[in-house]
């Protein structure tokens, strides 16, 4: 099973997750708060930031050809309108580093983390965001635009609305989802200008990439189109797109309905901000199962669990992909990967996925590459560094890389361009 010349064969990182040090943020802010709903501050996380160089070469080493990173806003422009040549310097030569080992970079602006005085300013709950939003993204593709062939302006952009239909469904028990609830209330908190409280109020406002609100999600979709203008203007040779967290909906004999709607606000609702790109990020980790009495917990459908408690389904991309493909657009898979201490399941989590975009391609979907989450073991947002996703493990203590058994295997399938 051989793929596409020039499909693109990656793992992906976010900022916050492995820079370390990312002071100016709400996130580091937020876990140092007391009452935090972080399991543990990032700190270092894999210090990324100095380490850069030898990650990119180890990523070219193990045979891939492409790196999903994200760029900082919180460190580029550390205060409003007021920006960092040091920063977009940094940036600079990670990006220079990419091409001198003949990586591909595709760069996320936003992966969740904000500059900490924007989210004091009402974050994504504020009418002026999409606007400075988009002038950062102009300002950031000015000046780099020339290394940068793929963008992805904000990273899973629909993840307040998934978040929003678990709370209306009442399905808020599910620790994960308790915990991004809790810090969208905290981060309202901080734009209230107080320190978010220990105890929760019992309806979330939510300012985070995950609002609540029909507003939030207007907002989100304007911001992604305003950034696409401002990083056409300063980078006309940059293909833009977006990147949805997309679970692979699947309907039992009386939850066609419900299904049906869950994949409406994970994908439908988002079409006509879309309109205008050149590829969609599609990011997959498994599958929601609904039944007449809504979705069926992972826990119940008797399957293995992975470290983050979603059920092991890697077929789940496959289903994705078919139907992503309605929005007329190229498609690049800019997250797929799995949670797990057992690094055997994880290769044999990617060699299943792949197998489905294989059939994918098979069937005319114009599927263009395939980033895994993650390069390294890092920062899980408020989950700490406990799960594991990395294809590469990380000494923190003494940031010492290792390359596990599944980094080899997918370096091994990107150097044929096939599946064995
Ligand atoms: C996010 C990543 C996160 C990953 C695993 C995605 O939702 O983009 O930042 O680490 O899932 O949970």
């Amino acid at each position: 099973m051989s793929f596409p010349e020039g499909f693109l064969w990656g793992a992906a990182t976010a900022a916050h997750q492995v820079e370390g040090g990312n002071v100016n943020s709400d996130f580091w802010a937020l876990e140092h708060q007391s009452g935090s709903m972080f399991a543990e501050p990032s700190g270092d996380a894999c210090d990324h930031y100095r380490l850069f160089r030898q990650d990119i070469a180890m990523l070219a080493e193990l045979g891939l050809d492409a790196y999903r990173f994200s760029i900082e806003w919180a460190r580029v422009e550390p205060a409003p309108g007021r920006y960092s040549r040091s920063a977009l310097a940094h940036y600079g030569e990670v990006l220079q580093a990419c091409r001198d080992h003949g990586i591909t970079p595709m760069v996320t602006m936003h992966h969740f983390s904000n500059p900490r005085w924007l989210t004091e300013l009402g974050g994504w709950e504020d009418q002026d965001t999409p606007g400075r939003f988009a002038a950062y993204c102009g300002t950031v593709l000015g000046e780099l635009g020339s290394l940068i062939p793929y963008v992805c302006t904000i990273n899973e952009a629909n993840i307040g609305q998934i978040i929003r239909r678990l709370i209306a469904a009442g399905e808020g028990r599910n620790l994960h989802r308790e915990a991004v609830v809790g810090l969208a209330d905290d981060r309202a908190t901080m734009a209230a200008g107080t320190e978010a409280s220990v105890a929760r109020p019992q309806r979330p406002k939510g300012i985070f990439l995950f609002t609540f609100s029909d507003e939030g999600h207007d907002l989100i979709c304007r911001a992604h189109t305003l950034a696409r203008e401002g990083i056409r203007q300063a980078s006309p040779g940059t293909k833009v797109g977006i990147t949805l967290a997309l679970q692979d909906v699947q309907a039992q004999p009386g939850g066609e309905k419900e299904a049906d709607e869950i994949w409406a606000g994970q994908f439908t609702d988002f079409l006509p901000a879309l309109d205008g790109d050149d590829f969609v990020g599609v990011q997959n980790y498994s599958r929601i199962v609904v039944g007449p009495d809504g979705e069926i917990p992972a826990a119940a459908m008797g399957g293995e669990l992975t470290q983050m408690g979603y059920e092991f389904y890697p077929q789940a991309l496959e289903g994705v992909l078919r139907r992503a493909a309605s929005a007329g657009l190229p498609l690049f898979v800019t997250e797929n990967g799995i949670a797990t201490a057992d690094d055997t399941q994880r290769t044999e989590f990617v060699r299943l996925a792949l197998g489905g975009v294989a059939r994918a391609l098979a069937d005319g979907i114009d599927v263009r590459g395939y980033f895994y989450w993650s390069a390294l073991d890092n920062f899980e947002w408020m989950l700490g560094y406990r799960p594991t996703f990395g294809l590469v493990a990380v000494d923190r203590a003494t940031q010492r890389r290792t390359a596990k058994d599944s980094a080899r295997y997918l370096g091994g399938v990107a150097r044929r361009n096939a599946l064995p």
